[in-house]
């Protein structure tokens, strides 16, 4: 399954078209094409002979595939290996073979797949899948070399264990990486050389050693701007609460548990970097932490709580003129004034502020309604709109000031 914050609307219509080999691996493909698909990307897909014999092109058809090609020539189409290099964003190869990556080095063109390949300007991705004595065969490194130098994109493959029963490099890198890569291929890298900090999640105050105090953030609006930013081209580093949530390989990932150890990791990096995502849910407050557990004995426990950091007004102290900043605010009532105030309060440059208590907003929710307000005073309402969504907005306006 592809996490839904790796799902961004803005590539909705981007042709791809994907190539498939005879692989163990193939199945996958048809993970990856229901995950195009889903996006509203057409995907076309050409299976080579062998890969006919894992999975069948009706599979690929039935997950939402625009067309399946499979014969080299067709009468009513004599032209399809062309297509490819003339109408899709990018071509995929997924799974490669040792043998599709000799073919692509040395320009054979002796079927369909290899031939749409020849004919295509780029760009092209592969993710190799194949036996881990094939893959460090000196031809097979050869050819990748020759690949990598002409641009051609790998994902993978991972080390492990491959379907033979071996061990070693060979396996097909994961369907969710091969996917962001794939709409980095085709995304406009206007982020490109930038360095982006993101704090994501929520922060753990243990007041014992089995007991915490926090908050119900899971990392959404933090992980959909990173995944936004590393799509755009940045360099990344995200500083992690205790989240379950997946982030692409090409995002750097810090992962704390208390606001102190955040406030740490986050400060450390912040002088190197040219904006600040600050999502996390810090916990303002963080109560005494006592090493053995408190017993249960019928009485009640009172703990005074002490101030914890504020990462972004740390931040908003010490900041550079060329650094960006971006905070939140979970508010009730007036949206638009209190983000206003909040943006004055912790010098931040953008403050996007979303209401708390709405089904469709906040913590855990995949959407969010905000209001987003600028130091010229801009000042935007946005409609509920996905956190992807919401994270592609509010990047483009930072990148803008
Ligand atoms: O002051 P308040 O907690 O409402 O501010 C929210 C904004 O400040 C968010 O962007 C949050 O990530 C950031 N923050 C922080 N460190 C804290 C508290 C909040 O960075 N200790």
């Amino acid at each position: 399954m592809i996490p839904r914050h790796y799902l961004f609307d803005t590539f909705r219509g981007e042709r791809v078209h994907l190539g498939v080999c005879g692989s163990v691996a193939a199945y996958k493909a048809l993970e990856l094409t229901r995950a195009l698909v889903h996006l509203e990307m057409p995907v076309e897909v050409t299976l080579t002979t062998a890969a006919t014999q894992f999975v069948t092109p009706m599979a690929f058809r039935a997950v939402g595939a625009a067309a399946v090609h499979t014969a080299p020539f067709h009468l009513e189409d004599p032209f399809q290996h062309l297509q490819p290099g003339e109408l899709a964003r990018a071509v995929a190869v997924v799974p490669a073979t040792a043998n599709i990556l000799a073919k692509m080095a040395h320009g054979l063109a002796d079927d369909l797949l290899s031939t749409q390949l020849l004919a295509c300007p780029g760009p092209v991705l592969v993710a190799p899948a194949m036996n881990p004595r094939m893959w460090l065969a000196s031809a097979t490194q050869a050819n990748v070399q020759v690949l990598r130098q002409r641009g051609v994109r790998f994902v993978g493959p991972d080390s492990g264990a491959v379907a033979c029963g071996d061990m070693g490099t060979g396996r097909l890198a994961p369907v969710e990486e091969i996917f962001v890569e794939i709409l980095r291929l085709i995304t406009p890298q206007d982020l490109a050389g930038m360095r982006i900090l993101v704090t994501l999640g929520p922060t753990r105050e243990y007041f014992d050693p089995a007991r915490f105090w926090s908050n119900p953030s899971t990392g959404t609006m933090g992980a959909s701007l990173a995944v936004a930013a590393a799509l755009r081209g940045a360099e990344v580093t995200a500083v992690c609460g205790p989240v379950d949530i997946a982030l692409p390989r090409s995002v750097r990932r810090i992962d704390v548990i208390s606001a102190q150890e955040m406030f740490t990791a986050a400060m450390d990096l912040f002088p190197s970097v040219d904006m600040a995502l600050c999502t996390a849910a810090v916990a303002d407050f963080r109560p005494p932490r006592q090493e053995t557990k408190y017993k249960k004995d019928g009485q009640s426990l009172a703990l005074t709580f002490a101030p914890n950091p504020d990462i972004l007004a740390a931040m908003g102290k010490t900041k550079a003129p060329h650094q960006r900043l971006l905070g939140f605010a979970a508010e009730t009532g007036d949206l638009a004034a209190a983000a206003a105030a909040k943006l004055e309060r912790k010098n931040a440059d953008l403050m996007a502020a979303n209401p708390i208590g709405q089904a469709e907003a906040g913590f855990a929710s995949p959407t969010n309604r905000m209001v987003v307000v600028d130091r010229s005073g801009r000042t935007e309402s946005w409609p509920v709109l996905p956190k992807t969504e919401v994270a592609w907005r509010l990047l483009s306006w930072l990148a803008s000031l």
